[in-house]
């Protein structure tokens, strides 16, 4: 393998810096690196203490072994400081979309220190190559194509990760959909709802990008997360979840032209959502390519040992919390009781149920 700039042998103990720790991917990523063991640096900017979440969040990375850096990651100098005193290995951003484009500045920024064995850039989704969203997901897809060519063409060692859809309902104006439960009222269902897609756990997606970022294997390539016990239509999902609640909901159609509806009308995030919802469930964008080595390679290929959480479990977690949190359940029911909604017992795996009426 011929590989131009920095070695990308990274040591097994070499330090991380992770951009982003406290968003919604970024939590994901940063548990991971902490229970993985690695020396964990996290970049932080200052107004983070304004927020208590946040706080909350970095306080819990302290606690287990993290170490924050204040600063933003378009301050070249003190990147290029924090890269050569902590001797960062490998850098994860995790930023969101609002500020793709502030990668420009870091990959220079590694590119001028030298340093860094690998850059994993803010990706975490499709493969923004291939894909193909309608405004104004294009706009993000563009700006994520531009880190790609800017990082290729500064020969920093780099792996793009492809992890697909968290594992959750795809709600089509809901940036971060795992937040919240599945539908207790109706489900949307988009299209003809026959097109499949692959959902991973949020706790996966750290899993196998800490797998990932320093295998000399996934140097230079984009690693595809399609695992086959994931892969359902959202009619599937929809019948999943009713199994789980133990009733059937009313389905509704969202047409496609529904979607380009609400795409078109430039409500910032959710009609990003609604380009990237038309594109994964009409147009197929997560299963319309096969994966091509050398250049793509399937993370369960990689790590066939490695076991992916299955939707069917993930599921059960939303089924969990919807039993902790009763107020949920009589919002969606509209009375005291819980509507026929069949519970789990606590704690116990599955469907293990106690009937609540
Ligand atoms: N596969 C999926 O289902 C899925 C779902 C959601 C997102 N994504 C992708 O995952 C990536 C992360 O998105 P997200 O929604 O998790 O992001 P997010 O929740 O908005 O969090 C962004 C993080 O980046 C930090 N940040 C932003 N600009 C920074 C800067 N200049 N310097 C240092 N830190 C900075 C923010 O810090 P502050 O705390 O200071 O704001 C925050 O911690 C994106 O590429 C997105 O497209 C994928």
């Amino acid at each position: 393998m011929i590989i131009n700039g920095p070695s990308p042998h990274v040591s097994k103990d070499g330090p991380v810096l992770i951009i982003g720790s406290t968003g919604f991917i970024g939590r994901f990523v940063t548990e991971s690196c902490l229970d993985s063991g690695r020396p964990t640096y996290l970049l932080v900017r200052p107004g983070v203490t304004s927020c208590h979440f946040k706080s909350a969040v970095i306080k819990s990375f302290e606690e287990k072994g993290a170490i924050t850096v204040h600063g933003s990651m378009d301050d070249g100098d003190l990147m290029e400081k924090v890269f050569r005193e902590l001797k960062i290995e490998i850098v994860i951003s995790a930023v969101g979309g609002k500020n793709i484009l502030d990668q420009l500045k870091l990959v220079e920024t590694i590119k001028v220190t030298g340093t860094v064995k690998r850059f994993l850039p803010s990706e975490f989704g499709h493969d923004i190559d291939r894909a193909d969203p309608v405004e104004p997901g294009l706009t993000m897809y563009a700006e994520k194509r531009k880190v790609r060519r800017a990082i290729e063409k500064a020969g920093i060692p780099y792996t793009y990760i492809c992890c697909n859809s968290i594992a959750a309902w795809p709600y089509h104006d809901n940036t971060h959909p795992a937040d919240v439960l599945p539908p207790l009222d109706c489900f949307h269902i988009y299209g003809d709802g026959s097109v499949k897609a692959y959902f991973v756990a949020g706790t996966d997606i750290g899993k196998f990008t800490m797998k990932s970022m320093d295998d000399i294997r996934t140097v230079n390539k984009s690693v595809h997360f399609r695992p086959p016990s994931n892969l359902l239509n959202i009619n599937e999902l929809a019948t999943l979840w009713e199994q789980k609640i133990g009733r059937t909901l009313p389905r509704v159609t969202i047409t496609e032209n529904d979607l380009l509806d609400a795409a078109r009308e430039m409500r910032i995030p959710e009609s990003i959502v609604a380009s990237f919802t038309h594109d994964i469930f009409i147009n197929g964008c997560q299963i319309n390519f096969s994966i091509e080595e050398p250049e793509d390679l399937d993370v369960s290929s990689l790590y066939p040992d490695a076991r992916f959480r299955t939707i069917d479990e993930c599921f059960n977690d939303f089924l969990l919390k919807l039993v902790e949190n009763p107020k949920v359940l009589k919002q969606a029911s509209g009375n005291n009781n819980n509507n026929g909604i069949i519970m789990p017992a606590p704690k116990q795996e599955a469907m293990a149920i106690a009937t609540c009426t």
